[in-house]
């Protein structure tokens, strides 16, 4: 069965520098001087447990994209010695610039060790970032923590990479709160959903996204 759409923007957003409930100086509209890319059901590419359907592990509802996974399901593709998954790749691809994912996230109280929004490719290794959550925390693969007490709340993620500076940026609720050296350039795309870190998962994951949307800097 295929998945009913969940709702994209289909505006070109012009956005403030600082917003205006603003009490802190330091909280700013990280998609400021980026220009929205539209997106629609064709740039998103659905990857789950290969012998389970979508439906068993993913569904839309309202806008949000619920997607969940259990540690000893299946790889996304037979063959594959990763870790279970259930993410959306958001399609284009790129490979210089500047892009953007932004998106409101939600991670139940007891999902652990599971990748949340990852940016694929990079020179070196497989991946430039993921961004994971263990026992609440946001850490950056397994070691840097960037932020503490997120389950049970939406919170808003922004993930930067200037590919052609060679950095990744991540806002948390319009906070910076890390900023780090990618692993060069290559075929690059940001994913989203749940993905089983290689080790300290909780036998269930699951994450909620709603809104998200990919800018690109001009
Ligand atoms: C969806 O986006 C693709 C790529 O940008 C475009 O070619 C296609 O026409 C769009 N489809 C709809 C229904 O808007
Ligand atoms: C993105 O990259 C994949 C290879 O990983 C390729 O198959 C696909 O055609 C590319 N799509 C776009 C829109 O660039
Ligand atoms: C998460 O659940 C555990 C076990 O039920 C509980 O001890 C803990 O306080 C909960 N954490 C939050 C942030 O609700
Ligand atoms: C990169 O991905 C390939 C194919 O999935 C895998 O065989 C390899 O172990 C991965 N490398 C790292 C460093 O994770
Ligand atoms: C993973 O578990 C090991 C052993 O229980 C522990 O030492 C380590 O700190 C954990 N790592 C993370 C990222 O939670």
């Amino acid at each position: 069965m295929k998945a009913s759409y969940c709702r994209l923007t289909f505006f070109l957003v012009t956005s403030s520098f600082f917003l205006k409930d603003a009490h802190m100086v330091s909280v700013v509209d990280p998609t400021y001087g980026f220009v929205e890319v539209m997106l629609n059901e064709s740039n998103f590419e659905y990857q789950k447990p290969y012998d389970t359907p979508l439906d068993q592990r993913y569904e839309c509802k309202d806008g949000t994209h619920r997607f969940w996974v259990y540690a000893d399901d299946k790889p996304f593709s037979l063959g594959s010695n990763t870790q279970p998954r259930t993410e959306i790749r958001i399609l284009p691809n790129y490979t210089s610039g500047v892009w953007q994912f932004e998106g409101l996230a939600f991670i139940p109280n007891g999902t652990s060790g599971a990748t949340i929004v990852q940016i694929h490719g990079a020179a070196h290794g497989n991946t430039t970032a993921l961004l994971r959550i263990y026992k609440g925390e946001m850490r950056y693969y397994s070691t840097q923590v960037i932020d503490t007490d997120l389950y049970d709340r939406w919170f808003k993620v922004n993930l930067i990479h200037d590919v052609d500076e060679g950095k990744v940026i991540v806002f948390l609720d319009n906070k910076e709160k890390f900023k780090i050296h990618d692993q060069g350039p290559g075929l690059l795309y940001f994913k989203f959903g749940v993905y089983g870190a290689p080790a300290n998962i909780s036998y269930y994951m699951e994450s909620r996204w709603k809104d998200v949307k990919i800018y690109k800097k001009f």
